[in-house]
């Protein structure tokens, strides 16, 4: 994949500590960087807990296709046919385990996603990860098999998380967003965020993860509440209820700015800064 010179180790870049962009009372905040650390929603800080045995949900193996890296795009503004917000719906999403949460994922028709999805994707990964990673939606390859990040962009996420000694099956739950394919690839509309955001808040819940990366601007948006560019927001340690939140580029956007790798290389880096993996 022509990736191994630009993933090497190397050490983290100094924590650029920012303030908030977003006005007070709004969910992302900015706080100061905190070494291997996990802070609770009471602001209690604490080391990751061990891990435990990994649940690896993984759909029956099926041939893995290579995803062509969809073309850059700005969050596209919401269509006139909004999907709003269902605070009952979201409630009883907050109650569900893991087995309801993936057959509500699966059955889900919140938003205009549903109507061209072959299937939804829920998730993958170690349930006990101290990592959870968020992208942006299921491509063709992973509407088709059940998966998140099995293309093209999947391959070199994996090898991302390799060149840090993890796996998506160990350490890490990986995610999106959005659980249906837009169609064409076109990038979700923020109602569709919107929507989808009662699922990733439990999945988040019931992960309990130490550290969230946001996969580019969608990912970001969703867990930060706020339209950031990647380019601002590298290196800055935000929040999302505690969790600390680290932004970096989508491996997408990376197929097709390769010269960007090292960036992504950093912000990775300066993820493992504030909480180790191990
Ligand atoms: N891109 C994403 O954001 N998520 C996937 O699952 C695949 C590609």
């Amino acid at each position: 994949m022509g990736l191994a010179p630009l993933w090497r180790l190397r050490s983290s870049p100094k924590a650029d500590v920012v303030p908030e962009p977003r006005p007070a009372g709004h969910r992302a905040e900015v706080v100061p960087a905190t070494r291997h650390a996990r802070v609770d929603p009471a602001g209690q800080i604490s080391t990751p807990k061990p891990q435990e045995r990994p649940v690896v949900q993984r759909p029956a193996p099926a041939p893995v296709t290579e995803k062509s890296a969809p073309p850059a795009r700005a969050p596209a503004p919401a269509s006139p046919q909004q999907t709003t917000p269902d605070p009952l719906r979201s409630a009883r999403i907050a109650g569900l385990d893991w087995a309801g949460l993936e057959d509500e994922i699966r059955a889900c028709r919140a938003c205009r996603l549903c109507e061209k999805r072959r299937q939804a994707v829920p998730g993958v990964g170690d349930r006990s990860a101290s990592w959870m990673l968020v992208g942006e939606g299921p491509g063709a390859d992973e509407d088709r098999l059940g998966e998140p990040f099995v293309g093209q962009a999947g391959k070199l996420l994996d090898n991302m998380l390799g060149a840090l000694g993890m796996t998506r099956a160990h350490q890490v739950f990986i995610a999106n967003a959005v659980k249906c394919r837009p169609p064409h690839n076109r990038t979700p509309e923020a109602d569709e965020i919107a929507a989808c955001l009662p699922f990733l808040q439990r999945q988040i819940e019931l992960v309990q993860p130490g550290l969230l990366i946001a996969l580019g601007r969608p990912a970001a948006q969703a867990l930060l509440d706020t339209g950031i560019s990647i380019g601002a927001a590298r290196g800055k340690r935000f929040e999302r209820q505690g969790v600390p939140v680290v932004v970096t580029y989508h491996p997408a956007y990376l197929l097709r700015n390769p010269q960007d790798k090292g960036k992504a290389w950093e912000d990775l880096c300066f993820a493992r800064g504030l909480v180790s993996p191990e």
